[in-house]
C-alpha cells in the first residue's frame, strides 16, 4: 500500500504540490489525471524518490521513504517497474538488452536465464521476434511495450505508467489500455497511471484522482466522475475551454478548445 501525506513541493518560488495527500490500496488500478504542467510527473517521481518533497511523507508497504537511506530507497525502488513518457529506450542497445538493463544491474542471473525472461516479459506485452532489433527499427506503439516490458521486467509489485497513450493513435492507445489492465490481473500488481486522456483513464482505473492547483481536488470512481457537480472536474472531463479552468493565453490570445494546456 501506498500513503502519500500532505507533500508539498515547489521549485524556486513555484508551488507544485501545496499538500497532496492520497491513499493507493494494493492492487488498485488508480489513474491520476490532470491538466499539463499541473504536476503528475512530479507526483510520480515522488513515489520513486526521484524527487523528495519539501515537506509531508511518503510511506511504501508503511515504510517511509522520504527519511531513508540511499541503500534503503534503492530496495523499496526494486518494487517499482515504470513506463516514462519518453519510453526511455537507449537507441544503440537492442530490444533484449533494453529490456534486461534491470536484471543486468541488479541480479546475478546467467545470460540464459536473462534471454527466457526477456522473451517472456516480450511476450506478456505481444511481442515476439523483436529482441535482436534496435529502437529506430520500431513503431511508437512497440517502442511503448518494449519499455513497458522492460518495466516488468523484475516482477515489481507496483507499475508506473506517465501517459501511456500520449502521441499514439487511438487504436495503438486502446492497445496500450488493454494491456495495461490484462497486467494488472494477470500480474497482480498494483496499478498507477498518469494521463490526460480520459478515455484511458475510464477505461483503465478502478478509481480516478483529479490533480488540480496542488491538490486533490476529486477523488472517485469512473462512474462517479462523469457524475459529478464539481464545475472544474466537468470541464476537465469534458474538454471545454469555457469554465472555470482559464486555459493559458499564448500572445494575448485564449487558445480555445485547447485541454492539454
Ligand atoms: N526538475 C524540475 N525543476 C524545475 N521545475 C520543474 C521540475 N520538474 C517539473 N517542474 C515544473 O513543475 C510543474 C509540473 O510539472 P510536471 O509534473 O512535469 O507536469 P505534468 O502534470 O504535465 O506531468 C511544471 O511547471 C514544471 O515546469
Ligand atoms: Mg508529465
Amino acid at each position: 500500500m501506498i500513503e502519500i501525506q500532505e507533500i508539498t513541493k515547489s521549485f524556486g518560488d513555484k508551488p507544485v504540490l501545496r499538500g497532496v495527500d492520497l491513499k493507493i490500496d494494493t492492487g488498485e488500478s488508480i489513474v491520476i489525471i490532470g491538466r499539463s504542467g499541473c504536476g503528475k510527473s512530479v507526483l510520480l517521481k515522488h513515489l520513486i524518490g526521484l524527487i523528495s518533497p519539501d515537506s509531508g511523507r511518503i510511506l511504501i508497504d508503511d515504510e517511509d521513504i522520504t527519511s531513508m537511506r540511499d541503500s534503503d530507497l534503492y530496495r523499496v525502488r526494486h518494487k517499482f517497474g515504470v513506463l516514462f513518457q519518453s519510453s526511455a529506450l537507449f537507441d544503440s542497445m537492442t530490444v533484449r538488452e533494453n529490456v534486461c538493463l534491470g536484471l543486468d544491474e541488479h541480479t546475478t542471473k546467467s545470460g540464459e536465464e536473462k534471454m527466457v525472461i526477456a522473451k517472456d516479459k516480450l511476450a506478456m506485452v505481444g511481442l515476439s521476434d523483436v529482441e535482436d532489433l534496435k529502437p529506430a527499427e520500431l513503431s511508437g506503439g512497440m517502442k511503448k511495450r518494449v519499455g513497458l516490458a522492460r518495466a516488468i521486467a523484475m516482477d515489481p509489485q507496483y507499475v508506473l505508467y506517465d501517459e501511456p497513450t500520449t502521441g499514439l493513435d487511438p487504436i495503438m492507445a486502446d492497445i496500450i489500455n488493454e494491456l495495461i489492465i490484462r497486467l494488472n490481473e494477470q500480474l497482480d500488481v498494483t496499478t498507477i497511471v498518469v494521463t490526460h486522456d480520459m478515455v484511458s483513464a475510464y477505461k483503465v482505473a478502478d478509481r480516478i484522482v483529479m490533480l488540480h492547483r496542488g491538490v486533490i481536488m476529486f477523488d472517485g470512481t469512473p462512474a462517479e466522475i462523469k457524475n459529478t457537480d464539481n464545475k472544474v472536474v466537468r470541464q476537465f472531463i469534458e474538454g471545454r475551454a469555457e469554465g472555470p479552468i482559464k486555459p493559458v493565453p499564448i500572445g494575448g490570445i485564449s487558445l480555445r478548445g485547447d485541454r492539454s494546456g
